[in-house]
């Protein structure tokens, strides 16, 4: 979604903000632009579509590589479509001050309202221009940009970050974080801001996080913080040293099949950080990990055994593959540590009585740690005085201040929008708090716990063996690349698997797809079966290994084309199957992991083949920061 930078030293803005620009990218984006001060004016260029058609326009201008001072922006269309009046920055009638804006202001249609009844003539389709003109209102009663900045936040409702430049004031500019997340960084005699850490970790390690409702006043030599209400806080910059937040493709043709082959090593550091080697106790009370400075990042478990005994019921909260990985997390939770679980999408909590206290643990998976509606769940399930964790691949994102309680799953940075190598450190993770929980709570044995541990060290080699036949999955997937629907099924703790290998699907090649309980194919969706549909059944060994070759028997029975996934040393399979996309033999708890490769696979070979922008798929964001 919508990524901000700044720039304010004393090289030429126009290539900073853009290489910033480049970084965020891959949060998905419709429209860039950027705004500087050169020669005491303020001047603003944007351009819809992809960075390249910024960047010519920029090359032609001298005055943006002269500028010293400036903020960018790559627009994900929430109010108005993606054209060039609606790309930010926005700016007032006389062109004095221009702004950037992530997020949503919910009151903007009251505001404007006002506005134009005092005259204030608005270009855009956006919520956004309401915020310049706010600011040009109050800047014209106060005389200081502070100052207005103050004014206007307290009339704005919603969640948003802004970067702010004014030729009010042209040795300074301004960054604006109310529950949304923006890093600054100090380098020497220049200062960058950006929404993600990543952007601004290409020029220097010292960072500093704006914390809820602060504004950063950022001059060439200092960075002074205020609260909405004016006074003066103090933070110092910290000094990051580990370099999680460097990205490049490693010889790779795309960042997902990189962070495909990334799995195994991530399985690896997931396990490894909680549980050193088969046979430690697992242990979740990391020391906090001060990754970007803001006045409260916890790291670890921090529950006593008295309460985790006292825990009733456990609410699972997460969007999207997340949410999937939350599935298989209730079945872990549910089989394992005895625990009645329920698991809700986030954004279906919104507006409905969320039936936590204090016995309830509330767990919020999130990739990005920013997507709004988890966000948003989790504080007011907080707010109730559940216990709260989260599971995420950001420590230095918004669910860190949020949750007491977390699992900092070890994977760098996911580009890819699709996720992938996320989602199963997510799976991981909930298996091994799982078990944790089953020992402080005494629901399974230690010999059950310890033989499931070694089960999880051998994991990452049979990911391997995976990716090892990664030919053969090419040659067996874009068999079906012509297919205009396809259907995947599964059961029981498969069932999330397929419809996470629908998900990838629909995502990285914009075939309609869609996954079901193998035992409600028969229940309506069986309709839609004929020889044009390919059905992808996900036949791991275990408990419902029977019933879900029954169900698939149900398609083929339809004549639709057969696909299994499905472990080598399989004999049935072959018979009922056009198709298999084989994984090693692997104890059923375990098998989501290994089952959904090949599907990432499958969905990865059919997007490249199509030509589909295999990163950035259309319309999608990375980072999903308004409900
Ligand atoms: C995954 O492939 C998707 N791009 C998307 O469903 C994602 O999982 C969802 O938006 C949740 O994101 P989060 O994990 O950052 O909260």
């Amino acid at each position: 979604m919508c990524g901000i930078v700044g720039y304010m030293g004393s090289s030429g803005v126009a290539s900073i903000l853009l290489s910033g620009l480049k970084c965020l990218e891959y949060r998905g984006y419709d429209s860039a632009g950027i705004a500087y001060i050169n020669d005491g004016k303020l001047k603003v260029t944007k351009a819809s579509g992809k960075l390249e058609n910024l960047e010519k326009l920029l090359t032609s201008d001298r005055s943006s590589l002269l500028a010293v001072s400036g903020i960018g922006h790559t627009r994900w269309a929430t109010h108005g479509v993606p054209n060039d009046i609606n790309a930010h920055p926005h700016f007032n009638e006389d062109q004095s001050i221009a702004i950037v804006h992530n997020g949503i202001i919910e009151n903007y249609a009251f505001i404007k309202e006002e506005l134009e009844g005092q005259g204030f003539k608005f270009n855009s389709d956006t919520d956004t221009e309401v915020i310049v003109h706010l600011l040009t209102r109050e800047y014209n009663l106060e005389k200081s940009m502070l100052k207005a900045i103050t004014n206007t936040v307290k009339q704005l409702s919603g969640s948003y970050a802004l970067g702010i430049i004014s030729s009010h004031q042209k040795d300074t500019i301004y960054a604006v974080n109310h529950h949304y997340s923006l890093t600054l960084g100090q380098g020497d005699n220049e200062f960058f801001l950006a929404s993600d850490i990543i952007a601004v970790r290409q020029y220097t390690n010292k960072v500093l996080r704006l914390d809820q409702s602060e504004i950063a006043q950022i001059t060439k030599t200092d960075v002074s913080l205020y609260d909405f209400s004016g006074r003066q806080v103090k933070r110092d910059f910290i000094t990051v040293d580990s370099d999680p937040y460097l990205i490049n493709k490693d010889g790779y043709k795309h960042f997902l099949l990189k962070e495909i082959h990334e799995q195994p090593t991530i399985l690896r550091q997931t396990i490894g950080k909680y549980m050193a080697h088969p046979t430690a106790n697992l242990d979740f009370n990391i020391q906090p990990e001060p990754l970007a400075n803001s006045s409260k990042t916890v790291a670890g478990i921090h529950l006593t055994k008295n309460d985790i005994a006292g825990i009733e019921n456990i609410l699972i909260l997460a969007c999207g593959t997340a949410y999937h990985a939350g599935m298989i997390g209730k079945y872990y939770l549910e089989q394992l540590c005895n625990i009645p679980v329920n698991i809700e999408i986030a954004s279906e909590v919104r507006g409905r009585t969320l039936l936590v206290n204090e016995k309830t643990l509330v767990i919020a998976v999130s990739q990005s740690g920013e997507t709004a509606d988890t966000i948003a769940a989790l504080t007011e399930a907080k707010r109730k005085g559940a216990y709260t964790l989260g599971i995420t691949n950001r420590s230095d994102s918004h669910l860190t201040r949020i949750a007491s309680n977390l699992i900092i799953t070890e994977c760098g940075v996911e580009v890819s929008v699709a996720a992938t190598k996320t989602y199963i450190a997510q799976v991981v993770s909930f298996l091994m708090f799982a078990l944790y929980l089953a020992q402080e709570r005494s629901s399974l044995s230690q010999e059950y716990i310890n033989n499931l541990k070694l089960e999880l060290h051998s994991l990452p080699a049979l990911v391997e063996t995976v990716l090892a036949n990664e030919n053969i999955i090419k040659e067996s997937s874009i068999k079906y690349a012509k297919a205009n629907d396809m259907v995947f099924i599964g059961r029981g703790i498969n069932y999330p698997t397929a419809l996470e290998g629908a998900l990838k699907l629909k995502e990285l090649s914009y075939i309609h797809a869609s996954g079901y309980a193998a035992g409600e194919l028969k229940h309506g969706p069986i309709a839609v079966l004929d020889s044009s549909v390919p059905v992808v059944t996900i036949l791991m060994p275990g408990s419902v290994y029977d019933k879900t070759l029954s169900n698939a028997q149900e398609a083929r029975a339809r004549n639709a084309q057969m696909i299994a996934v499905a472990c080598s040393n399989d004999e049935k399979a072959p018979k009922y199957f056009d198709t298999i996309l084989a994984v090693p033999p692997v104890d059923e708890l375990l098998s989501p992991v290994l089952a959904v490769i090949p599907l990432q696979l499958f969905s990865y070979f059919i997007s490249d083949y199509l030509g589909k922008d295999v990163d950035q798929p259309r319309n999608l964001a990375k980072s999903v920061t308004v409900e």
